[in-house]
C-alpha cells in the first residue's frame, strides 16, 4: 500500500487544550472509565487459558495495567484479560471460528496502512495511520463490547474520537452518514476467499450525529499496545452502545455520504441485522433473546443493559424514534 505523507497537525491545533480538558471532565462526569496514554509503562499480561463459560471467576487481571491504565469499567466490572480479548474474535475475513481467528490473522501485514477519506467533505485525503495517531490525542477508553450473539467483554481500548477526525475533514452540509470499509484482500484473508456468500468488503455506517457522539472512537490499540490483527489492526471503529458488528475492523476507506449505507450484514440478512443495531434487551434477535448475555470468563448470564449501559450518553440520539422498527 502506498505511503502518502500528510503534514502532521499537533492535536492542540485541532482541539484547544481547554476544550480537550473540558471534554475529559465531561467524560469523567458522564461516569466513563478513562485512562492515561502512558503506553510505555505497560507490559503485557501473562498468557492464560481463555476462560470458558464454566469458569467460576473472571480471570486474573494483568498487573501491568494497574499502574497507569484502568482495571475496570465505570460500573466496576473488571477488564477481560488480554488473552481473552485477543483469542475470541469475530473477524469473518479470516474465519467464522472465533478461536481460529488469532492464528489465521497472525502476521497479517498492517503497516504501512492508509485510510482513504473522502465523499462529502471539504478536506478529503489519504491518511497514514501513523500520522492519524500523531494528529489526535490517543486515550484509553474502557468499554463494554456486547456482541449480537449475546456474549460480552470489557475492553481497554486506546484510540481517538471519531468526532475529532470529522472536525478536521469537515463534512459538507449534504453529508448525513459516515460509511466505513474494511480492506478487501481475497489473497491474504481466507474467509473472504472462501465465502462468496458475503458481499465483501465488510461495510458499516453511522448517522453523522452518532459518529459525532464522544463515545464513538477509532481504536488503534488495546491494553496500552497497538492492536493485533485479530482485533482489527491497525485501526477500527468502536461504538460501545451498539452490537459489536457495527464496530468495523481494519478500516481502509471512510466516506461521508448522503444516503444510509447498506452494511455487509444488512445485505446478507437485513431482517436480522438492521442499520441501527443499538443494544436493546427488549428487542430480540429473530433467532434468540437479547435480554441477557454471557460475560466471557463468568459463570451464568447477566442482564443486558439498554444501550449497553450508555443510555445517559446516547439516548438523545434516538428521541422519538421507534426502536423496534429501527432495530
Ligand atoms: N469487522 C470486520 N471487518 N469483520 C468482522 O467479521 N465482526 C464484528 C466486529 N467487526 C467483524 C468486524 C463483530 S460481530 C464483533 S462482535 C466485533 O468485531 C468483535 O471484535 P473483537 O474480535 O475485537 O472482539
Amino acid at each position: 500500500m502506498a505511503r502518502i505523507q500528510i503534514p502532521k497537525i499537533p492535536w492542540q491545533e485541532i482541539t484547544p487544550e481547554e476544550v480537550f480538558l473540558n471534554r475529559r471532565k465531561f467524560m469523567k462526569g458522564a461516569g466513563l472509565a478513562l485512562g492515561t496514554a502512558a503506553l510505555a509503562a505497560c507490559s503485557m499480561p501473562e498468557m492464560e487459558e481463555i476462560a470458558s463459560e464454566g469458569d467460576t471467576e473472571t480471570a486474573a487481571q494483568p498487573e501491568a495495567a494497574s499502574a497507569e491504565l484502568g482495571t475496570a469499567d465505570e460500573l466496576g466490572d473488571p477488564l477481560n484479560t488480554f488473552e481473552q480479548i485477543t483469542n475470541y474474535n469475530n473477524y469473518y475475513e479470516f474465519s467464522t471460528d472465533k478461536q481460529a481467528v488469532a492464528r489465521l490473522a497472525e502476521g497479517y501485514p498492517t503497516s504501512p496502512w492508509t485510510v482513504e477519506i473522502g465523499g462529502l467533505v471539504n478536506n478529503p485525503g489519504t491518511y497514514d495511520v501513523d500520522d492519524l495517531k500523531q494528529m489526535f490525542d490517543i486515550e484509553e477508553r474502557i468499554y463494554r463490547l456486547r456482541c449480537v450473539e449475546a456474549w460480552s467483554m470489557v475492553i481497554p481500548w486506546m484510540g481517538f474520537q471519531l468526532s475529532d477526525l470529522l472536525e478536521v475533514i469537515e463534512p459538507t452540509s449534504d453529508a448525513k452518514y459516515v460509511r466505513m470499509e474494511t480492506i478487501l484482500d481475497m489473497e491474504g484473508m481466507p474467509g473472504q476467499r472462501n465465502s462468496s456468500w458475503y458481499q465483501w468488503p465488510y461495510v458499516e455506517g453511522l448517522r453523522i450525529d452518532e459518529a459525532m457522539n464522544p463515545l464513538a472512537i477509532l481504536a488503534t490499540g488495546l491494553y496500552g499496545k497497538d492492536l493485533l490483527p485479530q482485533n482489527g489492526a491497525p485501526i477500527r471503529l468502536v461504538v460501545p452502545w451498539k452490537y459489536g458488528f457495527k464496530s468495523v475492523k481494519s478500516i481502509v476507506k471512510l466516506d461521508l455520504v448522503a444516503e444510509q449505507p447498506t452494511s455487509l450484514w444488512m445485505a446478507a440478512a437485513g431482517h436480522e441485522y438492521g442499520f441501527y443495531a443499538n443494544v436493546n434487551p427488549e428487542v430480540n434477535h429473530p433467532r434468540w433473546s437479547q435480554a441477557t448475555e454471557r460475560r466471557i470468563g463468568e459463570r451464568g448470564r447477566r442482564p443486558t443493559l439498554m444501550f449497553n449501559g450508555y443510555e445517559e450518553q446516547v439516548a438523545y440520539l434516538y428521541e422519538g424514534m421507534d426502536l423496534v422498527a429501527n432495530y
